[in-house]
């Protein structure tokens, strides 16, 4: 059995379910206070250190999916899930998803003027190794524009799901990229306030960026305390 502890989901960092300049929160929050549901022990554990075996092989490497190399930068993205005591958390599933290279999603609502890439897909899963570590291999993804509000572009951005010890636990919260001048004007980004909203953006690190092959960031990623990664309601 995993700690499920380490999911518990209530760090000053988290941004409010109802953030009125991110439209599309006001319709979906709870009008009533939440009502505290205490979990059992059957929702928040699940099978531990073999959840690879049940969700198939890890697809760590986004850019060779399909035949031919995507368009765009190849990047490599590393870090550690650690807990509230900064220790490491061992065999927990990360699963990705973003845009490609151009700013466009693999989905039928995603329809905005960008070319789809037939090499990229834009979803990866890894599962934590004793250390805590992950990596994944992808292509900055690009901005993009949606209806929040006149003129509204998304900073490129990578999304992450921590499954945890079970599904009930499931924790998203969103990468951005230094340096974006998008992050500031976002309300999606803006809904989680400082300082925890820097711990949305990974570092540039010459220390993992392979020579004639990738740039290379860090991103942490903090399950609770002090130091937690702001994680999002579940849309
Ligand atoms: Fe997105």
């Amino acid at each position: 059995m995993t700690d499920s502890l380490a999911y518990a989901h209530d760090d000053a960092g988290a941004p409010p379910s109802r953030f009125p300049d991110y439209r599309s929160t006001v319709l979906r929050s709870p009008s009533l206070p939440l009502v505290r549901i205490p979990q059992t022990l059957t929702e928040v554990t699940g099978p531990a250190g073999c959840w690879d075996r049940l969700m198939g092989s890890a697809l760590a490497d986004l850019t060779t999916q399909h035949e031919g190399a995507p368009l765009g930068q190849r990047i490599i993205v590393t870090g550690h899930v650690l807990d509230e005591a900064r220790r490491p958390v061992p065999h927990t599933v990360i699963e990705i998803w973003q845009a490609n290279a151009a700013g466009r999603y693999i989905h039928g609502k995603d329809q905005w003027d960008a070319p789809l890439d037939p090499h990229f897909t834009g979803a990866g899963r890894v599962v934590t190794d004793g250390e805590g570590r992950y990596r994944f291999v992808t292509i900055r993804p690009g901005a993009y524009p949606w209806g929040n509000h006149r003129n509204a572009w998304r900073p490129a951005h990578i999304h992450l799901s921590l499954l945890g010890p079970a599904y009930a636990t499931r924790l998203v919260t969103q990468l951005y990229f230094p340096d974006d001048p998008l992050i500031e004007i976002d309300p999606i980004a803006n809904a989680v306030p400082m300082p925890y909203r820097d711990r949305l953006v990974c570092r540039f690190d010459i220390g993992i960026t392979e020579p004639n092959w990738a740039l290379g960031y860090r991103f942490d990623i903090v399950l609770k305390g002090r130091d937690a990664t702001p994680l999002e309601e579940e849309a």
